[in-house]
């Protein structure tokens, strides 16, 4: 018997005016991108933005169903939409943000266990890690440098 240990390391900013530039500016793409969301539901409003290889930023948000297992995540969202339009351009970041109109959330809300197998289904994908930023309404934002360091022992195609 061994006994192994999972480290993961990411940065802690304490606010996004402490971000390198070009990530203030994905991070600010997502809050717009989060003003679109429809959460008739959950009220919880989320917006995500990828930057691309080739420069592009998209932005999307979550996407609600009265049948509530069908709920696309923001994160999930702008991934497909990246793939769609940008075919075979690999992703570089994603930024998340969060809103609850019922409490100001001034942490990060770290992207769905779903989300994380698609944000790492990616980068398997395109060959390309993935920075991930994520912060709440205010705070700090957080930055792992992989979308695999927020899903140790992940699952991917390789077993398939
Ligand atoms: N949601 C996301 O968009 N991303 C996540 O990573 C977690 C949850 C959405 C789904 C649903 O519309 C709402 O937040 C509440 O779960």
């Amino acid at each position: 018997m061994h006994e192994h240990s999972l480290k993961t390391t990411f940065r802690v900013y304490d606010a996004a005016d402490e971000l390198p530039p070009a990530d203030q500016v994905l991070l600010a793409q997502a809050q717009e991108a989060r003003a679109s969301s429809y959460s008739p539901y959950s009220h919880f409003r989320v917006g995500a933005a990828v930057l691309l290889a080739n420069g592009e930023i998209l932005g999307s948000s979550n996407y609600e169903n009265a049948s509530y297992p069908m709920c696309i995540c923001a994160e999930q969202s702008v991934l497909a939409a990246a793939s769609s339009h940008f075919p075979g351009v690999p992703v570089l970041a994603i930024a998340v943000t969060v809103q609850n109109p019922k409490h100001k959330i001034d942490q990060p809300a770290a992207p769905c266990g779903a989300c994380r197998q698609v944000i790492y289904e990616t980068e398997q994908k395109n060959r390309q890690t993935i920075r991930v930023l994520m912060q709440g309404e205010t705070g700090p934002v957080y930055v792992f440098e992989k979308g695999r360091d927020l899903l140790p022992l992940a699952f991917g195609g390789n077993f398939l």
